[in-house]
């Protein structure tokens, strides 16, 4: 069974979208506080690499909400951007002197002192394990990082990495849902519960569209038959089928509208039995388990 970790986590890429100002999204996370969660994820390419300035603005327009919160931010991807000129092409980049530079910035923007955790974002073909592994131990000694975890990474790649380091890896952050299923076959959860790493779900409603999945499919109807039985919404069943899964994951929950979340965090209270959680997956797959 994994370790510590809340259920849930608010996660800000799409904060740019939302149309808010510094105090709103300060609003927007103290109420996610009040409702139980504490950790924020973002990264520092969100929004164009204005996601985490945004982050940091709200919180100097309410500076006591640092420290009732935790970051989760994440480096190694390199955007062609206005505002990386140096960038020619898309890149990955998980060098020492890119993360140590990336965490230095992020910390700044966030006009923090502290990441909670640091992820690298996602695997890179030219990932050396061993100045990774460099740069995580200086950021540790400064104080500047508690933990470490990775994203989008797959087992033998999780291996790499964390045969390397001195200490445990936290999490693998993953796009899990009713539609998109890869991690529960392809090794990746099995190895978070061996390994004691709490998974993270990112796009858990599947960006949206499990909340808006049309009744013409057979995962549409069993969404809304299931939501029946236990009396929930479709998209707090589709939130307690990730809950059901034994490696404990947390959903890193999209939405900007609290409401939204309020509800989804109640995806709690609804337990699934097997029977029905077995019935969402059919319905997901399009067809019967073997
Ligand atoms: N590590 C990675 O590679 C990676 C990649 C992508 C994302 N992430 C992380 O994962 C987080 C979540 O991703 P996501 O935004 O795709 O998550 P999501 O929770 O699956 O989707 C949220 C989106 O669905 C919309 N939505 C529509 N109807 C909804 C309903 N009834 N309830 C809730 N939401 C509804 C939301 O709109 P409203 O705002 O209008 O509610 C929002 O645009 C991101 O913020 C980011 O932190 C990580």
């Amino acid at each position: 069974m994994s370790t510590s970790s809340s259920s849930f986590i608010s996660g800000l890429w799409r904060i740019t979208q939302w149309d808010m100002n510094p105090e709103q999204v300060a609003g927007h996370i103290s109420a996610c506080v009040d409702l139980g969660i504490d950790t924020f994820d973002v990264a520092d390419i969100y929004g164009d690499y204005q996601c985490e300035s945004m982050v940091g603005a709200a919180l100097k327009s309410n500076p006591a909400l640092k420290s009732r919160i935790k970051l989760i931010s994440k480096c190694g991807i390199a955007l062609v951007s206005w505002a990386r000129p140096e960038h020619r092409v898309k890149h990955y980049n998980t060098s020492h002197n890119h993360i140590i530079a990336s965490v230095e910035n992020s910390l700044n923007c966030l006009g923090i002192e502290r990441l909670h955790q640091l992820l690298i974002h996602r695997p890179d073909p030219l990932m050396d394990a061993d100045e990774i592994s460099e740069a995580f131990v200086k950021l540790k000694r400064a104080g500047k990082v508690a933990e470490f975890g990775v994203s989008n990474f797959l087992p033998h790649q999780f291996n790499l990495l964390q045969s390397r380091l001195d200490e445990p890896l936290r999490t693998n952050q993953i796009e899990i849902s009713l539609l998109h299923l890869g991690s529960l076959f392809d090794g990746t959860l099995n190895q978070c519960q061996r390994m004691n790493v709490t998974p993270q779900a990112w796009s858990p409603l599947a960006g949206g569209r499990l909340a808006n999945q049309s009744e013409e499919t057979p995962l549409g109807r069993a969404l809304t038959r299931i939501g029946q039985e236990y009396g929930a919404t479709r998209e707090q069943i589709a939130i307690a089928w990730l809950l059901r899964h034994p490696a404990r994951i947390s959903s890193v929950l999209g939405s900007g509208k609290i409401q939204r979340i309020s509800e989804l965090v109640d995806a709690k209270k609804f337990v699934l039995d097997r029977q029905s959680w077995f019935d969402l997956l059919e319905a997901a797959q399009g067809c019967p388990i073997p």
